[in-house]
């Protein structure tokens, strides 16, 4: 355990069932926080998988499905204190061949969908006066444009507007909200990128991979943990005068804020 304060709290983690999340969701456990990981992967609508720990079947693109999970957590009084919203999906698509379908879905999921967790689950910590945190993981494709992730960068901006707004409205009901902006995160998601990415490009997937480490100052892609970690930081004590803000956790291949 790093931080004894953060004992008992409740933690709700948004798309923890793999990759970023599921690192999140451990490294709250071990911080004997109560954990709730909601995820559109699991079956129940809420069960409890050990004593401080949760999951329930969440798709952020219904609203119905968010506000189902919000009386959920009111009525067994797990309004949470810690705030983490994960989940997101990307496509490879070319600006100018790109399909609309693909565009609205991409902002269905990362953009609408950030934005109806942020609104219902923050609203009803305000609401309980409960001073709490909010992290957002978007990306450092929320800052800088990436061939062939146009609207993957277009939804990821989006988030970070969603953040600093959020973190501007409820600063004086002392709710802190900040965003995390990973560089290449070794997970699901990325190894299917390169794969898309490679037939996009006409390249080969280990071209892909060499090429992503080479772009890296730290010399390696990030692994989970590595945002975990600054997760962490954020929920923890020592971001007490931290908000409105979106950092970056890239291994130096992303340098400005
Ligand atoms: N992996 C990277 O290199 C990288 C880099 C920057 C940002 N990110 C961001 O980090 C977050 C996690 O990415 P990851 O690499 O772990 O991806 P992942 O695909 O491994 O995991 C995403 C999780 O979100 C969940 N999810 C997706 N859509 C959902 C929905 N509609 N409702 C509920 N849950 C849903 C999935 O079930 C999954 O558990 C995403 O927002 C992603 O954009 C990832």
């Amino acid at each position: 355990m790093v931080f004894p304060q953060l004992k008992q709290k409740i933690v709700l983690v948004i798309g923890g069932a793999q990759g970023i999340g599921a690192a999140v969701r451990r490294t709250f456990l071990s911080e004997s926080a109560v954990v709730i990981d909601a995820d559109r992967q699991y079956k129940d609508t809420f069960s409890q998988t050990s004593a401080n720990a949760y999951q329930c079947f969440l798709d952020i693109c219904e609203e119905a499905s968010v506000l189902r999970l919000r009386d959920e957590l009111v009525k067994r009084q797990l309004v949470p204190d810690v705030l983490i919203h994960v989940a997101g999906i990307s496509i490879m698509d070319d600006f100018l061949a790109s399909q609309t379908e693909d565009f609205d879905r991409v902002f269905a999921v990362n953009t609408r969908g950030a934005y109806l967790v942020l609104r219902t689950f923050t609203a009803e910590m305000k609401q309980v006066k409960k001073a709490g945190r909010v992290v957002v993981i978007a990306s450092q494709a929320g800052k800088n444009p990436y061939r062939g992730m146009t609207a993957y960068v277009a939804s990821k901006h989006a988030v970070i507007g969603l953040t600093k707004n959020l973190a501007l409205e409820v600063a004086a009901d002392g709710i802190q909200v900040n965003a995390v902006c990973p560089g290449i995160i070794e997970t699901e998601m990325k190894q299917r990128e390169r794969v898309d990415g490679a037939k996009l490009r006409g390249l080969t997937v280990a071209e892909i991979e060499a090429e992503d480490a080479s772009q890296v100052p730290l010399r390696r892609t990030g692994t989970p943990q590595d945002v975990a970690n600054v997760v962490l930081f954020l929920a923890s004590p020592l971001a007490s005068y931290l908000t409105g803000q979106a950092i970056n956790v890239t291994g130096g291949m992303t340098m400005h804020g």
